[in-house]
């Protein structure tokens, strides 16, 4: 669909950067989930931009809920998030309207609009628009507590440098990483990526790298096993996340040079549950999660708005053009986006495990 993720819990995107408001329609979501209002402003916080690595632009996010909550819970039906722009400067882009910036999608989207999409600062492929994706992410975060599952994500990568792996305890990493702005595992690598973005950033250039999540809590078979795999579900939501180019589950592509005895995860009993000693394919077997901590990557791509000259088209000319872009943007995109995969990541698994166990599977207790 369209602008719509998900079947038996699903969310519905709208908006453009520049508009008067972007927002979200999550339904299905089960009755009865305390939707706290302060963890969803938290969220939207840690998409922010922040300081010297970040995007000139200051939205606020405030937010409103117009429907689908009474008395502080989910009411079942459809819960409509809004999220007003307020920190626009359309004119930053007039000039530019038909210089196709590389990497972005304004070429791809006036073929697909016919010059009638709202082109300004990326209209409605904004990275502005996953706040929206993240004020629906935080019900499905508050909906997935309440069956204690949590999760996690830490950038992996970025700008050259690695944070540490995920340690066995994926649970108290996923804890400490929800509660920082930077979400990393070794504070002194973060330090590094932030060198890095800062030094792309004064070049008037940008950096990518990898976000890495984990899922505890995730009961075994939760998924279908031919087209609705969990990977292929997950896959298919965080592939809508703007800037995200690769995805890989446990070792990934890393399995090419292993051998099976390698790569195996041999199974063990533990206090009559089954786990597995490693868990190189990220929890999931045949399509279905296997009780153990889900885990998965996102490679995500340097930030395409970058502020040295490149070469482009006039695509309403029709002529060859140099780009020397003006706007506000990010120099890298990891910091905020890593809300965002906890956002899409909690969106699939409500939606899975509603396909599973029913919608009132996750529905709150009356008080
Ligand atoms: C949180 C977030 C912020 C972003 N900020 C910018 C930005 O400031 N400038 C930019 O060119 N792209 C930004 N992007 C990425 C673009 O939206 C994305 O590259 C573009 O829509 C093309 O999609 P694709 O990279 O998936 O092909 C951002 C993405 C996210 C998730």
């Amino acid at each position: 669909m369209k602008n719509t993720l998900g079947t038996g819990v699903s969310v519905t995107l709208f908006g453009e950067s520049h508009g008067a408001a972007i927002g979200a329609v999550l339904d299905g979501m089960a009755p009865g989930i305390p939707v706290d209002e302060a963890f969803i402003a938290r969220q939207l916080s840690l998409r922010r931009p922040c300081g010297r690595i970040s995007t000139a632009r200051a939205e606020a996010d405030r937010f409103q809920i117009v429907s689908g909550v009474f008395e502080g819970r989910t009411t079942g039906t459809p819960l409509c998030i809004l999220v007003p722009n307020e920190d626009i400067r359309s004119r930053d882009y007039a000039a530019t309207r038909a210089l196709a910036r590389p990497g972005h999608a304004d070429y791809t989207a006036y073929m697909k609009y016919h010059g009638f999409e709202d082109y300004r600062g990326g209209g409605h492929f904004s990275g502005r628009i996953t706040a929206a994706l993240t004020a629906a992410g935080a019900v499905a975060l508050l909906a997935l507590r309440g069956k204690r599952i949590a999760v996690g994500t830490h950038i992996a990568r970025c700008g050259g440098v690695a944070d540490r792996e995920f340690s066995p305890d994926e649970a108290s990493d996923i804890a400490a990483l929800n509660e920082k702005v930077f979400a990393v595992l070794d504070e002194n690598a973060g330090e590094r990526m932030r060198d890095a973005i800062a030094r792309a950033a004064e070049a008037g250039d940008s950096v990518g790298g990898v976000l890495e999540t984990a899922v505890t809590g995730l009961p075994a078979g939760v998924g279908e096993p031919w087209f609705d795999t969990l990977e292929g579900l997950l896959a298919h939501g965080l592939f809508s996340i703007p800037g995200v180019k690769g995805v890989q589950f446990g070792g990934g592509f890393d399995l090419a040079d292993a051998k099976g005895s390698q790569y195996n995860d041999p199974f063990y009993m533990e206090n009559g549950a089954v786990r597995t000693r490693t868990n190189h394919n990220g929890g999931i077997n045949g399509g279905i999660s296997n009780g153990m901590p889900l885990r998965f990557r996102c490679a995500v791509k340097p930030t395409p708005s970058i502020y040295q000259a490149q070469d482009t088209v006039d695509f309403l000319r029709g002529e060859d053009a140099r780009l020397e872009l003006k706007g506000r943007h990010d120099p890298a995109i990891l910091h905020r986006a890593r809300v965002v995969a906890d956002s899409v990541t909690a969106l699939v698994l409500c939606d899975a495990l509603a396909q599973r166990y029913g919608t009132d599977f996750l529905r709150g207790e009356r008080p």
